[in-house]
């Protein structure tokens, strides 16, 4: 968990964000071990940013990666983290694409305090595949 929040972290550095000024990072562990790292990259459109834990999720399923084991997100104003930044609706509607309602979502604040959420509690009654 420590481990993952510190790639996260690592992962908040290469953030392209000169509009909103706001880091995020994202660090996401498949099933089979590895990791993929995501950041923010913002637009001047604003429209075509995406969030670090979309970037997170499509590099790993580019490279080949379906299953997942939890995520850790880190984020704050300027790069520094202060409160949990926890992940917005549109990053867990795509984790709910290939993740239970049981996956680990790592966060962490400016005190080193971690919080481990399930997907489950921040996106009850998700609309899934298994839907239709
Ligand atoms: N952001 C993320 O990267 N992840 C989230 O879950 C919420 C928001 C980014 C998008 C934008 O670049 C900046 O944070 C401010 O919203």
């Amino acid at each position: 968990m420590k481990d993952l929040l510190q790639k996260a972290k690592e992962a908040m550095t290469q953030s392209y964000s000169p509009y909103s000024g706001v880091k995020v990072g994202a660090a996401l562990l498949t099933k089979n071990g590895k990791i993929f790292l995501g950041t923010n990259v913002e637009n001047a459109a604003f429209g075509p940013s995406c969030c670090a834990e979309r970037s997170a999720f499509f590099s790993a399923v580019s490279q080949g990666e379906r299953e997942f084991s939890a995520i850790a997100i880190v984020g704050g104003k300027d790069g520094k983290i202060a409160d949990f930044f926890p992940p917005c609706g549109v990053c867990r509607q795509v984790m709910a694409e290939f993740c239970g309602a049981d996956f680990p979502i790592y966060l962490e604040n400016d005190r080193g305090e971690v919080k481990s959420l399930t997907l489950g509690e921040l996106l009850p009654h998700a609309f899934t595949k298994e839907k239709f």
